[in-house]
């Protein structure tokens, strides 16, 4: 193949919040496939906040990328050459195939995806990770029911969007949390939360106005003063989903910076008995993929799920535009077209 493979690579693991200089982009052959293995070319890319954590040698629940080794991430394009016979060339597929053009992976290691039922980029957004994130942190831990209230904070991201919108359709009241007031416009106006507080404002007196009598669910997604603010206004029995603080990632242990922001106090769990639990979406969301695909393809049909992608063009942008993602700069699911 007369192309090359253009890559980006982990070069130095970052101290504090990482820089352009962290990563490296490399150009190789396009790799053969072996038997039982597949070559894809990677359509778009998937940027999430997971890969702050992947960038660290500090001990976690996975394993670090490897100093020049290839970024991790899922991506999502075609099959251009096959030794195994599940897959043949121009079928679609994901899989988690990194920051690169090409890839050769084990056939058991993708899944088909079908581009009928929605566009090849939801699949890493709204029907992938993220929106299986939502589903599953609802159905196990929040439990939303009618009439409660629920607060999803970073809603206009890629699993706020989604966690929020499925409250909804089971009834609840759902407040969220976004920066600026274009992102909490988009979170109310078009995907229908019953209103959204910018927490860049006083979230206090936000909060005051819209939940006077409390909160029983809260997405958290960020930590820091947001989680400040809410924490105190729980109901009794509420449920904490504790899915991710963003806003610490810079500054969490092993990312070799000081400064974590403030937190609450965590009395309330005993005295007002509630339930928080954090959870990791492969624990066993992937085993439930093909129920979360029929709820939000049935979400989809009845025009109750919208959402919002952030795309920017070119794997070479990828460095600069996970740099903004830890800074609340992308708008929507932020994925990278390849091409
Ligand atoms: N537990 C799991 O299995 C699992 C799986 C997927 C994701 N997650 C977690 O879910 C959370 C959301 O992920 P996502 O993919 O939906 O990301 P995202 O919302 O699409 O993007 C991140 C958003 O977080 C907000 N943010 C970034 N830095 C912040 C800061 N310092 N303080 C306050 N807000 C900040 C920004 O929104 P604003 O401009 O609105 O503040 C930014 O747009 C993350 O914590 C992620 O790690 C967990």
């Amino acid at each position: 193949m007369s192309e090359n493979n253009l890559q980006v690579l982990l070069k130095r693991r970052p101290q504090g919040a990482p820089v352009q200089e962290d990563f490296e982009m490399a150009e190789r052959p396009v790799p053969l496939p072996g038997r039982g293995q597949v070559l894809v070319r990677n359509r778009f890319l998937s940027l999430d906040p997971y890969m702050r954590g992947r960038m660290s040698d500090a001990k976690s629940y996975a394993k670090p990328v490897d100093l020049g080794g290839v970024m991790e991430g899922a991506t999502v394009g075609e099959v251009v050459a096959s030794d195994d016979p599940g897959f043949a060339p121009g079928d679609s597929v994901m899989g988690g195939n990194g920051w690169q053009r090409y890839c050769v992976v084990d056939a058991g290691r993708l899944r088909r995806v079908d581009t009928s039922e929605a566009s090849l980029s939801a699949n890493l957004g709204v029907l992938g990770m993220p929106g299986l994130t939502a589903w599953v942190g609802l159905e196990d831990i929040g439990e939303p029911k009618a009439g409660e209230t629920v607060v999803v904070s970073a809603a206009s991201g890629a699993v706020g969007q989604v966690a929020g919108q499925i409250a909804k359709a089971r009834g609840a009241r759902v407040i969220g949390i976004a920066g600026g007031a274009a992102k909490c416009a988009f979170v109310k106006d078009e995907l229908g939360f019953d209103a959204c507080l910018d927490h860049r404002g006083d979230l206090n007196a936000q909060l005051d106005v819209t939940c006077p009598d409390g909160i029983d669910v809260y997405w958290e997604n960020v930590g820091g003063h947001v989680q400040e603010a809410v924490f105190p206004r729980f109901r009794d029995f509420g449920r904490m989903v504790m899915c991710g603080m963003i806003s610490q990632y810079n500054t969490a242990p092993g990312a070799d910076a000081t400064g974590a922001p403030p937190g609450p106090n965590l009395g309330p769990i005993v005295r007002k008995r509630l339930r928080v639990q954090g959870f990791i979406v492969s624990d066993s969301g992937w085993q439930r993929y093909a129920q979360f695909r029929a709820v939000m393809l049935g979400l989809m049909k009845s025009g109750e799920l919208r959402w919002k992608e952030d795309v920017v063009i070119g794997l070479e942008k990828a460095p600069k535009a996970f740099i903004g993602l830890l800074k609340g700069e992308n708008f929507g699911k932020l994925v990278i077209r390849i091409d």
